[in-house]
């Protein structure tokens, strides 16, 4: 190691992204093991993303972050189980313009400090910890020169949030359940990029800026516990849809992407009222926004856009082209005005993206 004090900083960014066939449930809670592959589209960096500056300092005494210019507590499982599989894979450092030396055993005993914020509004109910830990994987990798590829980062992000694996590619990305015990085959890999369907255009509708009232985790161990639809999904249903919706994207058939999206986005929703106590993510408007889309969908020729709902009651809905987005903006400012009483009140617009490195 360099005798002087120095530190060693990387910058990377993350987007989010919104799975079009839902992971809901886990069959091993501290790996964070899916019961079902997921898909999902890799959101635009410029609308929702995450920042992250990691910094390393043999000046440092303890590993500390802050969210948001707010320092939070990193004694949590999934944090501690990122930076210790990360850690695991930290290679030599050798940055000869700063006189930076650090051996791969000189890890172990070196503190990080890791700046993270969202250029989203945290209170807008979208705040996602699947940019957020994919960010800080791939900053940590960068910081200790891991050689890991990025399905094997997806591995170690996973951990840290289910969704966040997925954050990891741009395109859109298949999340692979596995089968291995140690959750070692349990990977994102990406499908296609964001250039094979550069059409589609993403608008988010915010319903709602409240925090959800039940967390994915406590929602989907509680879904786990008591939904027999639950088990229906994971076994029959969803193996079956993952191949067709990877038949709808590479064949760019938006048919019958819409028709798996908002299949699969309602099946979550009913797992959710199957739920013991049940869950109620979507609202009113949530409810609304469903019934004139379909509307929508049902009078042309083949549908325009598709409608998908995480757990809360914003809604993602995924236009077919700019010509179906400028159509859908105005139904959804005739039918929503904003200042109408209606509970709707922004609209985050994105085209998909590619994960940027900013290091
Ligand atoms: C509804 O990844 O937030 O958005 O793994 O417990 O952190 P944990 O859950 P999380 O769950 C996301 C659930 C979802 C569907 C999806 O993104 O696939």
């Amino acid at each position: 190691m360099a005798e002087k004090p120095w530190v060693r900083m990387v910058t990377a960014q993350t987007p989010t992204n919104i799975a079009v066939i839902k992971y809901w449930g886990k069959r091993d809670e501290t790996l964070i093991l899916p019961v079902n592959d997921s898909i999902s589209v890799t959101l635009d960096p410029a609308h929702l993303c995450t920042t992250t500056t990691v910094a390393v300092s043999p000046s440092f005494d303890q590993d500390r972050m802050w969210l948001n210019g707010k320092e939070i507590s990193l004694s949590g499982g999934r944090y501690q189980n990122c930076l210790r599989e990360i850690r695991a894979q930290a290679c030599d450092v050798e940055d000869e313009e700063k006189g930076i030396k650090i051996a791969k055993k000189d890890w172990e005993k070196l503190h990080v400090h890791v700046a993270s914020y969202n250029n989203f509004p945290t209170a807008a109910g979208l705040a996602s910890s699947a940019a957020g830990f994919a960010c800080l994987v791939f900053a940590l990798a960068k910081l200790m020169n891991a050689k890991e590829d990025n399905s094997e980062l997806s591995a170690i992000a996973r951990q840290g949030s289910g969704s966040a694996c997925r954050s990891l590619f741009g395109g859109f990305v298949k999340w692979i359940m596995g089968k291995a015990e140690d959750g070692s085959d349990s990977l994102a890999v990406q499908l296609v990029d964001e250039k094979h369907w550069d059409e589609l255009v993403i608008i988010i509708a915010v319903v709602s800026s409240r925090q959800k009232e039940t967390s994915s985790t406590t929602g989907m161990r509680d879904s786990v516990e008591t939904s027999l639809l639950l088990q229906h999904r994971a076994k029959e249903v969803v193996p079956k849809r993952v191949k067709q919706m990877e038949e709808a994207i590479k064949n760019r058939d938006f048919g019958s992407f819409a028709q798996l999206t908002c299949a699969d986005s309602n099946q979550f929703h009913a797992v959710c009222l199957d739920t013991c106590p049940p869950i109620f993510y979507m609202n009113d408007t949530s409810h609304r926004i469903i019934s004139c889309v379909e509307k929508w969908n049902r009078s042309e020729e083949t549908p325009q856009v598709a409608y998908t709902f995480d757990a809360g009651p914003n809604a993602v809905l995924i236009a077919h082209n700019r010509k179906a987005a400028t159509q859908l903006l105005q139904k959804l400012l005739f039918y929503f005005p904003p200042s109408s009483d209606a509970d709707l009140n922004s609209y985050v617009i994105g085209d998909k993206s590619i994960l940027k490195d900013a290091g």
